[in-house]
């Protein structure tokens, strides 16, 4: 049986992961590396915290000591880095936290990699790290990094130390590239699930700017099924983008939420744009499609559907995450904007 470490396997994105590879891949044991930071929450994984293939560690992946201790003692095979902080907005506000996770943490990963001569090490990375589109094009592989925020430009900082370990001492890493996601468990400071949540308390849906921007929106499962693909069949050395082909205004988006759920286009409100705001991304997904044979199992329309669903069906989760902390946030970052 193979041993996978996945880093951030509580969050939004490897929560999902993490289930997909439980559920479907039953000769791996994954070993979940999470420090539980406010985005992580052992709830997301209520349903697999007792299965027979699944360890869950709490820790930080800043902490080198500990990750060789753990790696050592599960004899790891293999690391899928999601571990990171994720929000472009409070990268605005507080973007140290982001340089010592998505850039000493996976540096901190990396020579632990290198060292034990693990058979691959996937960095999850994002489109954010090409920076905005026109209203034109689409990013392949070969698009320059120009990353905007500096959420991005630290995830662009660790593409290329992943890609420097490869060059410079052979490490078997590969790199995918994808756009937004949305779906089941995702934290309600990301805007789908926070238009979700507004429209179900009757609150404002805070618009940025002209609401205008365009996302190439992604099914987090399908995102999962990539990463999988990636891993488990893309040549060492290699990058993946991974996209929807779904480009979405936000405006429309949210406009497809609240008839959803039956409320009126009024609760929508325009708020100060974010400043940066890249305007569009968009995603050619052609290389992963013909090289790995992938594709997503869901357009836009049906997904969203099935996620305001799961939104609906699980209020307990939501109501949990949005008490407390998440109020204080709210405040900070909407009520003057
Ligand atoms: P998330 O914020 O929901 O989850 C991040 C997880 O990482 C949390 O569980 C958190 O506790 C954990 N974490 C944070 N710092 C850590 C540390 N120092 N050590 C260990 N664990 C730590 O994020 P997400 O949306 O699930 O994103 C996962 C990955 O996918 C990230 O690398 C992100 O850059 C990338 N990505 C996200 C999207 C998207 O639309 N959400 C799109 C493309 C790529
Ligand atoms: P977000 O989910 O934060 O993802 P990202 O910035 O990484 O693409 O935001 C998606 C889009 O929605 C982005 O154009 C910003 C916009 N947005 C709003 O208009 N209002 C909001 O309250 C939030 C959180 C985002």
């Amino acid at each position: 049986m193979r041993t996978v470490l996945v880093t951030g396997g509580a969050g939004f994105i490897g929560s999902n992961f993490v289930r997909m590879v439980l559920q479907e891949h039953r000769d791996i044991r994954v070993v979940n590396l999470d420090k539980l930071t406010y985005a992580g929450n052992l709830e997301n994984l209520a349903d697999c915290r007792n299965h027979p293939n699944h360890i869950f560690v709490k820790g930080d992946i800043c902490d080198a000591p500990m990750v060789s201790e753990i790696v050592n003692k599960y004899q790891i095979d293999a690391i899928i880095n999601f571990a990171a902080e994720s929000h472009v907005d409070r990268s605005l506000v507080e973007p140290g936290v982001f340089i010592e996770t998505n850039i000493y943490g996976t540096l901190t990963l990396l020579k632990i990699a290198l060292e034990k001569k693990m058979e691959r090490f996937v960095q999850i990375s994002t489109d954010e790290v090409y920076g905005s589109l026109g209203p034109d094009g689409k990013f392949t592989e070969m698009t320059p990094l120009s990353p905007n925020s500096p959420y991005s430009a630290s995830k662009a900082a660790a593409d290329m130390l992943v890609r420097a370990f490869g060059h410079s001492w052979g490490l078997r890493y590969n790199i995918t590239r994808c756009s937004n996601n949305y779906g089941p468990y995702q934290f309600p400071e990301k805007m789908i699930p926070l238009m979700i949540n507004n429209a179900l308390n009757d609150k404002p849906l805070p618009v940025y700017g002209d609401g205008l921007h365009v996302r190439d929106w992604l099914y987090v499962y399908d995102h999962c099924t990539a990463v999988w693909d990636v891993f488990i069949k893309a040549q060492p050395g290699t990058i993946y983008n991974i996209g929807g082909n779904n480009e979405k205004h936000n405006l429309d988006v949210v406009r497809l939420i609240l008839s959803h759920l039956g409320k009126p286009e009024s609760l929508i409100t325009y708020v100060k744009d974010r400043p940066g705001h890249d305007r569009r991304y968009a995603i050619d997904s052609s290389k992963i499609m013909s090289d790995l044979n992938w594709k997503p199992s869901l357009q836009f329309e049906e997904g969203i559907s099935k996620t305001i669903q799961w939104y609906l069906d699980h209020k307990d989760w939501l109501n949990h995450i949005v008490s407390g902390q998440y109020q204080e946030y709210y405040k900070t970052m909407y009520s003057n904007r």
